[in-house]
């Protein structure tokens, strides 16, 4: 069972103490024990490629290239971080539907493989080339996508990728390319997916359309990408992926798919990350409020946005205090009614208490949006 809390009460204190809060702390033997196992249940032609999105901290990017890992990347930022890793070539991919053109340079630069989510990519990446250039292909596939978020935005319009019946005149259209030659698939269309059987079966949908978009148009695939969408647990009651079967689910979908004889990419982030963090504040001050009862802590939403984005609580402890069953509603210090991080059951909590956020090491800080994707942040210019 994969813990909610990457560090025990004792821990947890020491690091308050330590380091102050709120903070965020990263566990380096929680995301080695994440990676591993993941790493040893999958076939050896699935490529684990982190989602640097999840959390670009540097010292959970050099674990993971230790351990082996390709990165995906979405922005310049993110391919920066990766670029001081030294990595090999083939180990890096750039996605992302708003690139910019300073951005594919780089990605060129690095002999990154792009995945192209339309034609303006392969024609902006045409341009850019000097020799010929693999990239993967970003399909939005016609089948319906089952995820309990709008991460992913269900099989409607969508910002990501080429609608898949639009394949044929993107061919068309990119035909006269000089340089680019599209050698993969990408296909992003799950979102926090605990049942393998689930994500087995989107798998599986996503290899019968590369096998459709093969027979159709001569593509030969290196590369199918999978995407992310490995999900962890949030709560108490929620039972983890079970690994063994998803490990054994993709090797029978490679054998089933015998046509194809390239590698598959994942690209998780939320599963690798998540559980090596815990964001750790401590409790203001209580109040009650006409029948609610707030604990009102240091941080909020400006450090974990998440639950006001997904309506989905990271899970919390008070720390040292053991169980309890005290209606809250833990509340950050900004000054709007949107602060909240959850309505949650806790023993009788004081001042000084101190809370500990689990699950916390994806989709966290990472996710306060100035920070989300490792974007420029924006000058503000004062004109007079
Ligand atoms: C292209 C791409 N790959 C991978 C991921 C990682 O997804 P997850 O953290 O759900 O595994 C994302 C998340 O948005 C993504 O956009």
């Amino acid at each position: 069972m994969i813990p909610l809390f990457a560090f025990e009460d004792a821990t947890c204190r020491n690091l308050a103490d330590t380091h102050g809060t709120p903070c965020f702390v990263y566990s380096g033997a929680a995301a080695e024990a994440q990676f591993s196992s993941l790493r040893a249940v999958l076939p050896s032609r699935v490529r684990l490629a982190y989602a640097v999105k999840a959390n670009p901290h540097p010292g959970l990017l050099a674990r993971f290239a230790a351990l082996g890992a390709s990165f995906d990347c979405a922005s310049m930022g993110e391919l920066a971080r990766v670029g001081a890793l030294m990595l090999p070539p083939g180990r890096t991919f750039f996605a992302g539907p708003g690139k910019r053109a300073e951005e594919l340079r780089k990605a060129l630069a690095m002999g990154v493989r792009v995945q192209a989510e339309g034609c303006e990519d392969l024609a902006r990446i045409d341009a850019l080339a000097d020799r010929d250039v693999a990239v993967n292909l970003r399909v939005h596939p016609a089948f319906e996508v089952d995820e309990g978020n709008r991460i992913i935005g269900g099989s409607g319009p969508s910002a990501f990728g080429v609608d898949e019946e639009d394949v044929p005149e993107l061919l068309q259209r990119a035909a006269s390319l000089r340089h680019v030659r599209i050698q993969g698939l990408h296909v992003f269309a799950a979102s926090n997916q605990r049942d393998a059987s689930k994500l087995l079966a989107i798998h599986g949908a996503v290899l019968g359309l590369a096998k459709r978009l093969s027979e159709a148009h001569g593509f030969v695939f290196e590369q199918i990408d999978l995407g992310g969408g490995l999900g962890v647990p949030y709560a108490v009651d929620e039972r983890p992926l079970d690994l063994i079967s998803f490990g054994q689910g993709l090797s029978t979908l490679l054998t089933q798919h015998a046509w194809f004889t390239g590698e598959l990419i994942l690209e998780p982030g939320r599963f690798l990350a998540g559980p090596c963090g815990i964001y750790l504040a401590r409790v203001v001050r209580i109040k009650e409020s006409r029948g609610t009862r707030f604990a009102i802590l240091e941080g909020g939403i400006n450090h974990l946005i998440r639950p006001l984005l997904t309506g989905q609580p990271f899970p919390v402890k008070a720390v040292g205090k053991g169980q309890g069953s005290r209606p809250y509603t833990l509340a950050g210090p900004l000054c709007t009614s949107l602060d909240r991080l959850g309505d949650v059951r806790l023993p009788e909590l004081q001042a000084g208490d101190l809370l500990a956020f689990g699950t916390t090491g994806a989709y966290g800080l990472s996710e306060g949006m100035t920070h989300f994707l490792s974007h420029p942040v924006p000058p503000e210019v004062w004109v007079d």
